[in-house]
């Protein structure tokens, strides 16, 4: 029988003992059972760390959304799959049957279809969290098209890198988007990006908040009449195993972004396993992850994982304190919510206006919470199993990455038990190991180090798009025949993991990542600044908050300090995001540099920390004489 749901702790280990002494049989059982497939593979797992190269079931045929959706038809024609939750509390919600998005989906792949898309061609989707977002992420996948997913909070300048990078010849957008209280022009942000993407032909629109705005002739259109005429049905296209599903950028140590490709047998296989048994899924549950579908999160856990196993996911547009901070716990209550995932700088947020509004609303309908994005700190874990969870809802406090396309290590709820900031014991088929600095693997347990992953999996992303030398660089070339996470963690007493956050120069702010190469990249732009250097510091809320120490040119001749701050986060909101502004920004003399010249950035966290007492040997800098200034004007 299947290994497909794991009940108890001992079955847990059993499970996993397997997953780690026949990794093929025990995912060849997996895939064999609970899957659809055109054609089987010839082989479980190629791999070798070293080119690197990873295939899982060689040879397969399939088509994921046959799996999401049309096998679901005959037992679950009716049964909700997406619901969709508007901003406006006042607006109804949305219920999307599994039949009613098996028409949508068609629709809008013949409409794709139709633009001339055809398997293995880019497409870029600008959508805000409305049912079109999860239906043309769908809709590409019909039919064989890669789709690459723009968080719509991301600025022009970030959207058109990444259109750029993978030559989408066709963008999915909104006229605009709806946040609380306020509106986003996401189509003039399009607009604007187009300017320097000469590759896009094709911009399909959708149309939310009934603004109004400029459609350029010949390339622009409203998506709605094309849905209205097209055909309801359609073949979805025959995919290889290890045919590109999906492109997601991800920041990195230099400014341009890598493009993750996740191929399709693999992560389908892994993230539906891992949302099964991570949340302890059964039917007729209402699931609810909170992340933008703009995020791997969302990706793998509010659209393929739970629709591969036939799940009612919850689709939420807005923010968590629109109209009030009371409205997750109105739609929990309202929905009958009972697995909830989401992040800690939103738990934080939470927990900062009191019990008495979560009190407020019936809870208990919840089974499951779910914690990932960053570490979560004692009090936050604390607060939401106490107050949210009534200590009887386990906390799933769920590590991975973008990279991962799956949950890595994560406690399986009312099987391993959980331990507050603890993210505990890997998940099945998951070799996690710990390394000290000169590359050994430290085994045993009260052990700390850098993280690393020794055994494929088979959500793993294959390359960066066009730049598999910088995949190699980035993830294999640290620790030999390892996957280096660029994250540290110890290994306590019985074996459970805590990660203890990034060891390189990726910060995470409010749970998303940001590397500090483009953030300073932004800022250097600035005709007044010489250069600069980001680095982060703990923050109540937001978990990190970003520190920049700005040295200027001609000391800014004599520009006033606080415009010049407004000017430089202007810059970081055009370039990047507002996700990626300082907090705070110190205007320096020089920053410390080795002899080499790189910008020790430890220091210069220290002092943002406010902890100045152990600096370590200043005097090997090139420079020392800066210290002294940074740490007196620190702000
Ligand atoms: C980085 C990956 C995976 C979905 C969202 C983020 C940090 C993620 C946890 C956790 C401690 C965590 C790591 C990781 N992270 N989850 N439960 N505990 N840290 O995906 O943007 O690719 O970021 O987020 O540092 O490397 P991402």
């Amino acid at each position: 029988m299947s290994n497909y749901h794991i009940k108890h702790l001992e079955e847990y280990y059993q499970v996993y003992r397997k997953s780690v002494r026949e990794p093929d049989n025990f995912w060849e059982e997996v895939a064999e059972e609970h899957f659809l497939w055109r054609k089987k593979w010839d082989k479980v797992l190629e791999w070798d760390f070293k080119i690197p190269e990873v295939s899982w079931f060689q040879g397969a045929q399939l088509n994921i959304t046959e799996n999401c959706i049309d096998r679901h038809l005959t037992t679950r024609g009716d049964k909700t799959a997406i619901l969709f939750e508007p901003n406006n509390p006042d607006e109804p919600a949305e219920h999307i049957s599994y039949r009613e998005l098996y028409k949508r989906v068609n629709k809008f792949a013949n409409v794709l279809k139709a633009q001339g898309i055809k398997k293995g061609d880019r497409v870029c989707i600008y959508v805000p969290m409305i049912p079109e977002l999860a239906i043309s992420v769908l809709a590409c996948a019909r039919i064989g098209a890669i789709h690459s997913v723009v968080f719509a909070g991301f600025s022009s300048t970030a959207l058109a890198t990444r259109i750029n990078d993978c030559d989408c010849k066709l963008i999915i957008t909104a006229d605009g988007s709806f946040r609380g209280d306020k509106t986003i022009d996401l189509k003039s942000i399009v607009d604007e990006a187009l300017v320097s993407c000469p590759g896009v032909k094709t911009v399909l629109v959708v149309k939310r908040i009934h603004s109004e705005i400029t459609m350029k002739a010949g390339r622009d259109l409203w998506l709605q009449p094309l849905l209205d005429t097209a055909s309801a049905e359609g073949k979805a296209e025959v995919m290889d195993a290890e045919d590109p599903l999906f492109i997601l950028y991800t920041s990195g140590s230099t400014g341009k972004p890598k493009g993750m490709v996740h191929t399709t047998a693999g992560y389908m296989v892994y993230t539906a396993y891992t949302f099964k048994n991570a949340f302890q899924y059964k039917e007729n549950d209402v699931y609810w992850c909170t992340a933008d579908i703009g995020w791997i999160t969302g990706h793998s856990y509010i659209v393929y994982g739970p629709l591969c196993n036939g799940a009612t996911s919850i689709m939420f547009e807005g923010v968590p304190h629109y109209p009030d901070f009371g409205r997750f716990w109105d739609i929990v209550q309202k929905h009958k919510v009972t697995q909830f995932y989401t992040a800690p700088t939103a738990i934080r947020a939470l927990a900062k206006q009191g019990s008495e509004l979560v009190e407020q609303y019936d809870l208990s309908s919840l089974k499951v919470l779910g914690s990932v994005g960053e570490p979560i700190n004692e009090e936050a874990w604390h607060w939401y199993n106490d107050v949210v969870g009534k200590k009887k809802s386990p906390i799933i406090d769920s590590w991975w990455q973008t990279e991962t396309g799956g949950i890595m290590i994560a406690p399986i709820p009312y099987v391993t038990p959980t331990k507050p900031t603890y993210a505990t014991l890997p998940f099945i088929g998951v070799q996690p190991a710990i390394m000290n600095e000169l590359g050994e693997e430290l085994k045993g347990n009260q052990v700390e180090g850098r993280l690393c992953i020794k055994f494929p999996w088979p959500s793993m992303a294959r390359t960066i798009w066009n730049n598999h030398q910088r995949y190699k660089d980035t993830y294999f070339s640290s620790f030999e025949n390892m996957y280096f996470t660029g994250d540290g963690a110890l290994r306590d007493e019985v074996g459970y993991y805590r990660i203890t956050g990034r060891v390189d120069d990726v910060i995470i702010v409010s749970g998303h990542n940001l590397g500090t190469a483009p953030i300073e990249d932004a800022i250097n732009e600035h005709p007044a600044v010489a250069e600069s250097a980001i680095v982060g510091f703990p923050h109540d809320i937001k978990g990190f908050a970003l520190y920049g120490y700005v040295t200027l040119k001609d000391a800014g001749e004599g520009r006033i300090h606080d415009n010049l701050r407004k000017e430089i986060n202007q810059l970081i909101t055009d370039r990047i995001g507002p996700i990626a502004k300082l907090d705070k920004i110190q205007f320096t003399q020089g920053l410390p540099k080795t002899r080499s010249g790189k910008i020790m950035r430890r220091i210069l966290r220290k002092i943002a920390e406010k902890d100045t007492s152990n600096l370590g040997d200043t005097s090997t800098l090139l420079n020392p004489e800066c210290v002294k200034d940074i740490i007196d004007q620190a702000i």
